[in-house]
């Protein structure tokens, strides 16, 4: 090939080059051992020697000008990869980071127990808690219960191996230990776990109660109801309605059940309600002298009254759930909705 042609061929290879692959094909192409400008090398011999210098400095102003080349286009796309790979690699350290772990939030019920019990203790109530593998004696017998007495089967117990002792059925017995262990005047709440053998969509095997017990000189039904509206009241943020019906508890005398108009559905009657318009929310009445008497505290000189009221279903009516069960399942889809509590 003339020298003319290789200058041309050059020319054109030369702005083929992408990589630095093609530039190394085209080194061997060149300047390699075979390569097109060594055959041309070769040829000097054959050449007349009065141009023989003449095309040797052709032919080696050539070869420096591939290799000129060549150095330079290596540098650039070795340059080019560099960028390449810093621009791939490159960690944007102002982004926040993404391993912040996704926070937990308040479960519905212990929601529905901090502000019950908040609303007590701005009622000037204490808070106490007792066992929830309970003396049958605190459970039952001094909350005047006795022994077979059909008014045990209210509650359908579960007992433990260790005889004596139950999975406390209400948080009642929290009231004989109070009393057991001060004298009045009496001012609690208790919060806590019960247990009890039913297992349906309102009904859950466990679930919690807070209970309540006033213990003073003078006090009366007037006071327990009054106390029962304000809280009522004060949950609901709301004027809702309130009625007390007569009632049975072995441990009160006079006992009342507690009805709100239902939230639902106004008082109109639905299914939550059962038609009636009216929703039980507690248990309460005037406590009964004989367990003031099993506690120690005289029933001529003190009186009390007392409450009880099921979670649950209170957290049911202020969030509008229909089943107790998505409480204890623990799925996180549900327990979600109330991240904001
Ligand atoms: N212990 C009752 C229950 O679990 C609720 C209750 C009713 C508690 C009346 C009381 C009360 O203190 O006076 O069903």
């Amino acid at each position: 090939m003339q020298l003319e042609e290789i200058k041309k061929l050059f020319e054109e290879e030369k702005e083929k080059i992408q990589s630095l692959e093609d530039l190394e094909k085209l080194r061997q192409t060149f300047l390699g051992k075979k390569g097109l400008i060594s055959q041309l090398f070769k040829e000097l011999k054959n050449i007349d020697p009065a141009l023989r210098k003449e095309f040797g400095q052709k032919i080696n102003r050539l070869r420096e000008e591939v290799e000129n080349f060549i150095r330079q286009k290596r540098e650039e796309l070795q340059q080019q990869l560099l960028e390449e790979k810093l621009r791939s690699e490159r960690v944007d350290i102002t982004l926040p980071a993404r391993i912040v772990p996704p926070l937990g939030s308040k479960h519905p019920i212990s929601a529905t127990i901090e502000e019950i019990v908040e609303i007590f203790k701005q009622m000037g109530f204490s808070v106490e808690t007792g066992p929830e593998i309970e003396k049958e004696e605190y459970n039952f017998d001094k909350l005047n219960i006795p022994k077979e007495h059909p008014a045990r089967d209210m509650q359908d117990t579960f007992y433990v191996n260790k005889p004596g002792y139950l999975l406390r059925t209400h948080t009642s017995p929290v009231q004989v230990r109070t009393m057991l262990k001060k004298q009045p005047p009496i001012q609690i709440i208790a919060p806590g776990r019960v247990y009890r053998r039913d297992d349906d969509p309102t009904h859950s095997p466990m679930f919690f109660q807070v209970e309540g017990l006033v213990v003073n000189e003078n006090v009366n039904f007037a006071n327990m109801m009054f106390v029962l509206r304000e809280f009522l009241r004060r949950f609901f943020e709301a004027e809702v309605p309130v009625r007390f019906r007569p009632s049975y508890f072995p441990f009160t005398e006079p006992s009342a059940e507690v009805d709100i108009g239902c939230v639902i559905c106004q008082g109109k009657g639905c299914r939550v309600c059962k038609g009636t318009g009216w929703l039980e929310v507690l248990g309460a009445g005037m406590v009964h002298p004989n367990v003031l008497q099993a506690c120690g505290i005289d029933p001529d000189k003190y009186q009390g009254f007392a409450f009880g009221l099921g979670v649950d279903r209170f957290a049911m009516l202020k969030y509008g759930i229909d089943n107790i069960k998505l409480f204890y399942e623990n799925d996180v889809r549900f327990l979600k909705q109330f991240s904001s509590l």
